[in-house]
């Protein structure tokens, strides 16, 4: 269980510092910054960082409403980790299987949107950005993927474990 609450805070904080503290932004150089709400290349003519509108994304082939989405499933994931801890201390003070089924969800779903928000993004950014490019907001939200699927297989040998020492309260369900 005292794992279980390290890997959920630790996971919020990944997430709080991607998302919010580095502004969502993926890549943070001096010469280019581009995240969920920037678009910014080096301007050779200016010699400083130029922050395109939409209308020049566009023509460059980005999608608005792809990066809308991606922007959308994204900080939802932020959402589900905020309150996750309130839904885990609640079932954790029940006990009841069903709640560990929900969570089991909760945590594939935020796996599912995050992945989803994350690879719309770069979908859409690849040809800008080198794989050397990537700061500490993409490292966290890689991190937050990993500590999501360790969260999955905790949470599914946990109730494959009820299972096994309970098999009476399952079969009342089943
Ligand atoms: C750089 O900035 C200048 C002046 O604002 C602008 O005219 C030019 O189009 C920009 N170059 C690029 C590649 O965006």
């Amino acid at each position: 269980p005292t794992a279980g609450c390290t890997t959920a805070a630790g996971n919020l904080a990944l997430m709080l510092y991607a998302l919010l503290w580095e502004a969502g932004n993926l890549v943070d150089l001096p010469d280019k910054r581009i995240g969920f709400y920037n678009f910014c290349l080096w301007n050779a003519t200016t010699g400083e960082l130029q922050c395109l509108e939409y209308k020049h994304l566009q023509v460059m082939g980005i999608s608005l409403p792809g990066m809308v989405l991606a922007r959308v499933c994204v900080y939802a994931c932020l959402v589900f980790s905020i309150f996750y801890p309130v839904f885990v201390a609640h079932v954790k003070c029940r006990e009841e299987r069903e709640g560990w089924k929900a969570i089991l969800i909760i945590l594939i779903i935020k796996m599912i949107i995050l992945s989803g928000g994350l690879g719309m993004f770069l979908f859409q950014t690849s040809q800008w950005i080198h794989l050397s490019d990537f700061t500490g907001g993409f490292l966290a939200l890689l991190g937050t993927q990993a500590l999501l699927l360790l969260q999955i297989l905790t949470a599914t040998m946990y109730l494959s474990w009820q299972r096994a020492t309970h098999p009476s309260a399952w079969g009342a369900a089943s």
